[in-house]
């Protein structure tokens, strides 16, 4: 019998990822996904990738009967949770936005996950480390106060997971991702940033394309080897592969504490000034960039020590940050192609 796994958010940009992964390691999925920050582009990539069409339901984590009514129709035996807003600065200017649409959807799914006996998968953040006193960081390192509302509601979905799963019996993994980037090597899947993006790769991309004039790095001056920022980027697809990993763990009764946290990273810190630089070589192109004064909130550095996802999950990044940017790109290209036909 083949198990199901339902992906919230699953027509997003780690959801469509994870999606195809789970399928191909013979899973069913149900994507379920209100659309606020996506079009179908990507669900319509999965589907091309797959050959056939994942379930797909258009619903919204918050309203409550929904979610009911869902894991009471379908047998669910694991749940991720992706269906979150993420803009940073956003969550800072909408605080309430944030907590609710973050948090209420979240109860909701732990709700009926505890009722059905369902395996849930959270996908945290590194944010939850802040400025790490000592890098890598590992799952032991100290949590700081978060910096941002959005921020906040990643610790605080961690906590109802540990608390969820300490009170009622239930078995919950969450993943801390460091900073996913790159896109399927089909190209068919990706990032779909809304408006200005904020995050380094696709503004690299979408100012290599041509639809941004000059990429800002923020900052030359921290106390780094080239004074830009360090972070841990790691491909999507990798990223995608743990989620396989984790839920496998989970749906087959391996896990050894009913709660688990994992950093799902490469382990290799990389700065601002190196990706552009790996972007410029591995694509042959010049990118149009300036440095530019920080930008408020940002940590120095932060990266993973990934040993324990390799030693409990058997899982570890494959993929080199060059092959990395090479899928970022061929998806901007294709998004490109899409937009002229
Ligand atoms: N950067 C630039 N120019 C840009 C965009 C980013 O120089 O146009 C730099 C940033 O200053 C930072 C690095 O590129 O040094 C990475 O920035 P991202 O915005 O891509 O990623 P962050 O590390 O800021 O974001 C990550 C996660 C978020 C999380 C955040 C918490 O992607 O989900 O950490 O700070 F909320």
């Amino acid at each position: 019998m083949k198990k199901t796994v339902l992906v919230s958010g699953g027509a997003g940009f780690i959801g469509s990822h994870v999606t195809v992964e789970l399928v191909q390691a013979g899973y069913d999925v149900i994507i379920a996904d209100n659309m606020s920050n996506c079009d179908t582009t990507n669900y319509e990539g999965v589907c091309a990738i797959l050959g056939y069409k994942p379930l797909f339901i258009k619903m919204d984590f918050c309203d409550a009967p929904a979610v009911e009514k869902l894991f009471a129709e379908h047998k669910i035996d694991a749940v991720i949770h992706f269906a979150a807003f993420k803009a940073v600065g956003e969550s800072v200017a909408e605080p309430l936005m944030y907590y609710k649409n973050n948090l209420d959807s979240f109860l909701n799914v732990l709700e009926a996950s505890r009722k059905s006996g369902t395996n849930v998968l959270f996908s945290s953040s590194a944010t939850v480390y802040g400025e790490p006193d000592r890098t890598p960081v590992t799952e032991q390192s100290p949590r700081k106060s978060a910096t941002s509302p959005y921020g906040n509601t990643k610790q605080m979905c961690e906590d109802f997971l540990r608390d969820c799963v300490a009170a009622y019996g239930m078995h919950g993994i969450a993943l801390r991702y460091f900073n996913p980037i790159g896109a399927h090597p089909s190209a068919l899947i990706g990032e779909l940033p809304r408006g200005v993006p904020n995050n380094l790769v696709p503004f690299i991309t979408q100012t290599a394309i041509g639809k941004r004039a000059c990429l800002s790095i923020f900052g030359d001056d921290y106390p780094t080897p080239d004074g830009t920022c360090l972070r841990d980027y790691i491909d999507v697809v990798d990223l995608a592969k743990a989620h396989v990993c984790a839920v496998s763990r989970m749906v087959e009764g391996r896990m050894e504490e009913p709660y688990e946290i994992y950093n799902i990273g490469t382990g290799r810190p990389e700065s601002v000034l190196e990706l552009v630089q790996a972007f410029e070589k591995v694509n042959g192109l010049k990118l149009n960039y300036r440095i530019a004064p920080r930008r408020p909130g940002d940590v120095t550095e932060v990266w993973a020590d990934p040993s324990l996802a390799q030693e409990k999950l058997g899982w570890k990044a494959t993929r080199t940050v060059e092959e990395t940017l090479a899928s970022a790109w061929a998806w901007e290209k294709h998004l490109a192609a899409k937009a002229a036909e």
